[in-house]
């Protein structure tokens, strides 16, 4: 059994019900997992202890790429997480109607290289709310999951 700690933040609910879907599918494959909300999370040694962290955010802005406000607040602070050598990944939901469709993965994603992460996936990207068991999701997961 390994630890996976799954970080979100989400205004209306779609990255949210992502993270808790996620969850729900580390759980099962028999592993340790804490949700938690971008909001209630402290930067400083957040990796700590976790075999995986994975970080999901939402998408905002149109011209620029602008993270969920609860996520932004921890990602000033990204570089105090001690991602170096951390299994990670990233995860948004977003809408493809905008130019930069899950920028915010991408984003969260070039941050956690920077700071020396191992990133196991590309991101996840899913168009508003994710459906229960919806295909993408569930490959995503196992192949994150076969990282640790
Ligand atoms: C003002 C505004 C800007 C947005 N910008 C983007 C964007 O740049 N890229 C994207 O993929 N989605 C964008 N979205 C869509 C949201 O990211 C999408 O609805 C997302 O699922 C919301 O997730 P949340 O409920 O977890 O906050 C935008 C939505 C609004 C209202």
């Amino acid at each position: 059994m390994s630890t996976v700690q799954i970080v979100y933040g989400s205004t209306t609910g779609n990255t949210e019900a992502l993270a808790e879907l996620i969850g729900r599918l580390v759980r099962e494959a028999g592993h340790e997992v804490r949700v938690l909300n971008a909001a209630d999370a402290t930067a400083p040694g957040l990796c700590d202890g976790w075999d995986l962290s994975l970080f999901g955010c939402s998408a905002w802005g149109d011209e620029e790429v602008t993270l969920q406000d609860d996520f932004d607040a921890l990602f000033q602070q990204f570089d105090r997480i001690n991602a170096k050598n951390r299994k990670v990944a990233a995860f948004a939901t977003g809408d493809t109607n905008f130019t930069y469709f899950c920028g915010s993965a991408d984003v969260i994603e070039e941050r956690l290289e920077e700071l020396g992460a191992d990133v196991v996936a590309d991101a996840l990207k899913i168009e508003g709310a994710p459906q229960s068991d919806q295909p993408e999701v569930l490959e995503w997961t196992r192949q994150v999951l076969e990282t640790i």
